[in-house]
């Protein structure tokens, strides 16, 4: 569809909440409407295939007219990006004494397999054949990991590699004189830039503005909400655009069991958290089915009651409700509250939690641990968002007000 611009959905959640099914779906409903659409699962527990209920493979799969699906094969990824820096990581440690076994283990960043699934993800948005890549990722921790990769990689790799590549092709010949320290050639070097340029790219699509967004899959349950406040810090966090919550298994009304009549209050009670921790993104709801919802007829109407004529493809919201940036020696944190008048504004502070209260809205917002280690130093309304600074115990970097 030339002139229609890629989108990318990204689907993530704790294990069992139904993102597999709710990204199958999805991708079904918007190839249906006409959109060229790939279904890839980054998660390395596969059930894509189990969810369409047909054979998928490493490659893409034509499931039907305009819908394809891919289960990535992360170890495969994982050879063709990480093999090379491998093998010089492994003989460093075999050179430091480390048994084989050990060592095979820690040359490997736990993780890295799947951050390598997503250069898959790059590779089909670049290969122009799709309208919408829809991303079923792995459960939530592990998505997390991966999504900060770049970051966490420039971390590793300055510890292992310590001496600047400038530095080092003058010290080489004298430390090849002095040591048998294996060491890094050119190729290594090169391997290492190569991946950081294909991880920085995989990143830069993913925080794109109008192309990716990610969709969190909640349950109405204390720890999968627990679970989903974190990530969806964390996501605001590194720059990923939410612009969807969808909220699964709701025991629906007609339901009359008296068996059922407690979930039912707890699940409308979580409901309200749900709509105070993630506000103002949209929070999208799905019943409780009487079955499992296997195969393509039951995935197109899961996807009629998600979407309601919506445009899956579309972008729900599209705003960073919270912003993190760094000031003096702490951090401001920057809440987006459009309802905001200054008089009746609240904030307290409580473990983790940031809690907000402006008039009869509450807003809470699980707090990443750079600022859960800090104080709250002061709040201050700027336009239409509240910011919030975070100090160092004593007070001594006060700041943003
Ligand atoms: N709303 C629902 N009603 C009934 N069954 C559901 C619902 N959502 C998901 N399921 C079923 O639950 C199981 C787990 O869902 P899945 O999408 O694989 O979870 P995840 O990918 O999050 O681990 C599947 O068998 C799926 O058909
Ligand atoms: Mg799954």
């Amino acid at each position: 569809m030339l002139g229609v611009p890629m989108r990318i959905l990204l689907f993530t959640g704790k294990g069992g909440v139904g993102k597999t099914t709710v990204a199958a779906a999805t991708a079904l409903r918007a190839a249906r409407a006409g959109l060229r659409t790939l279904v890839m699962s980054t998660d390395p527990a596969h059930s894509l295939a189990d969810a369409f209920d047909r054979p998928l493979g490493d490659q893409a799969v034509e499931v039907e007219r305009n819908l394809f699906g891919e289960q990535i094969d992360a170890q495969a990824r994982l050879e063709e990006g990480w093999r090379e820096i491998q093998e010089y990581v492994l003989s460093l440690l075999d050179w430091g004494g480390v048994d084989a076994v050990a060592a095979e283990e820690l040359s490997v960043i736990p993780g890295l397999d799947e951050i390598f699934s997503l250069t898959s993800v790059k590779r089909a948005a670049e290969s122009g054949a799709y309208d919408l890549l829809v991303v079923d990722c792995a459960p939530t921790a592990e998505t997390l990991r991966l999504l900060s990769l770049p970051d966490a990689l420039n971390w590793y790799i300055e510890r292992i590699f310590p001496v600047e590549r400038r530095l080092f092709k003058v010290v080489r010949p004298l430390l090849s004189r002095v040591t048998s320290m294996p060491i890094a050639d050119d190729r290594i070097f090169a391997a290492i830039e190569r991946l950081h340029r294909t991880l920085d790219g995989v990143r830069a699509l993913l925080v794109d503005q109008g192309i990716s967004t990610v969709r969190l899959v909640v349950n109405a349950e204390r720890m999968v909400i627990a679970e989903a406040r974190r990530t969806y810090t964390y996501l605001n966090l590194f720059g990923y655009r939410v612009d969807a919550v969808v909220c699964n298994r709701i025991i629906p009304e007609e339901v009359s069991d008296p068996y059922f009549d407690e979930w039912k209050r707890v699940q409308g009670e979580h409901l309200g958290t749900i709509a105070e921790c993630f506000a103002p993104i949209p929070i999208l709801t799905l019943p409780l089915y009487e079955r499992e919802m296997i195969g393509l007829d039951l995935l197109d109407r899961l996807a009629g009651d998600l979407y309601a004529g919506r445009d899956p493809a579309g972008i729900f919201y599209d705003d960073e409700p919270v912003r993190v940036r760094k000031k003096g020696g702490g951090y401001v944190l920057s809440l987006r509250l459009p309802f905001a008048s200054k008089p009746d504004l609240d904030v307290m502070r409580k473990g983790e939690d940031l809690y907000v209260r402006v008039g009869p809205y509450k807003r809470t917002l699980m707090l990443p641990s750079m600022l859960a280690r800090l104080e709250v130093a002061g709040a201050v309304f700027e336009g239409d968002r509240l910011n919030v600074s975070f100090a160092r115990v004593g007070g001594e970097t006060k700041g943003g007000s």
